[in-house]
């Protein structure tokens, strides 16, 4: 697929920003702080409903604005559709397919498909497991919207059981309580968080056997001369069998096991919250133990595994590479070169052209120059397109 026009509006640092693509690789330079990113970030919105650097919406208005839009018409093997977008910092978020608005903007999902590289990503390997289950959930819920209502549907259950923990947990340290009433509404939270979790748990196993042959080898092709690398999901529930209703009991099991220590602690401990990838080279985690070149191999090996598997449900994925280039030696760039050949829309970020390998001169069908103006309401950016 690819981006046809991009139309914002009071997102980040772009009172206005309207441009025109088209399939190849387009390349957005400019010096650091210019709002590069912010562009590619208001593009990650359109496809995942969330920022790859803020955990809430309201960053991404940009100051003194109301409220921020993001319109996109994308262009899905031949078949147009355009996304509109309203992100309201003191609401709820409205979004539109052409004219028609939709019931949750979680029904805009799909529409825009990306996969993003970005420095950030070395917290893939080295962060918490939270930056893990978040590249596996992000990639569950393009390829299957449904999962991702699930998945909201899981927080939401998980917040209220925890915030009855948290009560129970109080009321009890204080020596009262009416425990078989409240053990009863926990019953009731663990039956729908287990069947929920069930679900989640088990789109992240099959996930996860999706990445495996992707991920071991692409990093065999990005460093041969390393170790075979292995992904493997480490739960809270103990997996005998990926079916869900057997899913479902262990965890319920398990929750029963950890009762009296969720009550003393007020937290819910056992679920797809609290799980990890563990990413491996060899027989050794590589979280601790990678050195910075084997980090940065791991991290394109799981992004080009993510490409490909969006690519093999039938239509590519918009690859955006913001301010990679820069980071890599010489060996992974030509790598990520070979990667981009062939990929329907490439969007690249650059402070200048230096950081860019010469070999992607050829298939540039765009170059913007993104620069700012000091007004009264502060910086903004403003965008142009150069001649190639
Ligand atoms: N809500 C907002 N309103 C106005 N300006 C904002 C807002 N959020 C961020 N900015 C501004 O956007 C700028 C950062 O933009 P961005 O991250 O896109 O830069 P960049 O061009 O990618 O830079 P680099 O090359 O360093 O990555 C900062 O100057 C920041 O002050
Ligand atoms: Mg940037």
């Amino acid at each position: 697929m690819f981006i046809r026009e991009l139309d914002l509006r009071d997102f980040r640092s772009w009172p206005e920003c309207k441009i025109s693509l088209s399939p190849g690789i387009t390349l957005f330079i400019g010096r650091n702080g210019f709002g590069k990113t912010n562009i590619i970030e208001a593009i990650g919105y359109a496809a995942h409903l969330s920022s790859h650097r803020s955990s809430t919406d309201a960053p991404l208005i940009r100051h003194q604005a109301a409220n921020a839009r993001i319109s996109v018409v994308a262009v899905n093997q031949g078949r147009e559709l355009a996304a509109h977008i309203l992100i309201n910092p003191h609401g709820s978020n409205k979004a539109h397919i052409n004219r028609t608005q939709l019931a949750s903007p979680r029904e805009v999902l799909g529409v825009v498909k990306t996969v993003l590289f970005c420095p950030e990503d070395l917290v893939l390997v080295r962060g918490e497991p939270a930056d893990r289950r978040r590249y596996l959930d992000s990639i569950i819920a393009s390829r299957r919207p449904r999962l991702a209502a699930i998945k909201a549907d899981y927080e939401k259950v998980l917040r209220q059981r925890t915030s009855l923990l948290k009560q129970v947990s109080y009321s009890f340290r204080r020596g009262f309580g009416d425990e078989t009433g409240v053990l009863e509404s926990l019953d009731a939270w663990d039956s729908q968080l287990a069947a929920l979790g069930a679900e989640v748990i088990r789109a992240r196993l099959d996930l996860v056997a999706e990445l495996q042959p992707l991920v071991h080898d692409a990093y065999a092709t990005i460093a041969p001369e390393s170790r075979p690398a292995k992904l493997e999901y480490r739960s809270t529930v103990p997996i005998v069998d990926h079916d869900l209703a057997v899913l479902e009991a262990s965890m319920l099991v398990e929750l029963g096991k950890h009762r009296s220590k969720e009550i003393e602690r007020g937290m819910s401990l056992v679920g797809p919250h609290r799980d990890d990838l563990d990413i491996l080279l060899g027989n050794t985690l590589t979280k601790g133990f990678a050195s910075h070149g084997e980090t940065w191999s791991m991290v394109l090996a799981l992004r080009i595994a993510e490409f490909q598997l969006l690519r093999q449900d039938g239509t590519d994925p918009i690859l955006i590479l913001d301010d990679v280039f820069a980071e890599l030696d010489a060996l992974r760039r030509e790598r990520l070169v070979t990667i981009t050949q062939g990929v329907e829309q490439v969007l690249i970020t650059a402070a200048v052209d230096g950081d860019l390998p010469p070999q992607l001169d050829a298939a540039i069908a765009h170059r913007f120059r993104v620069t700012v103006s000091d007004t009264d309401e502060g910086r903004i950016s403003l965008i142009a397109k150069e001649q190639l």
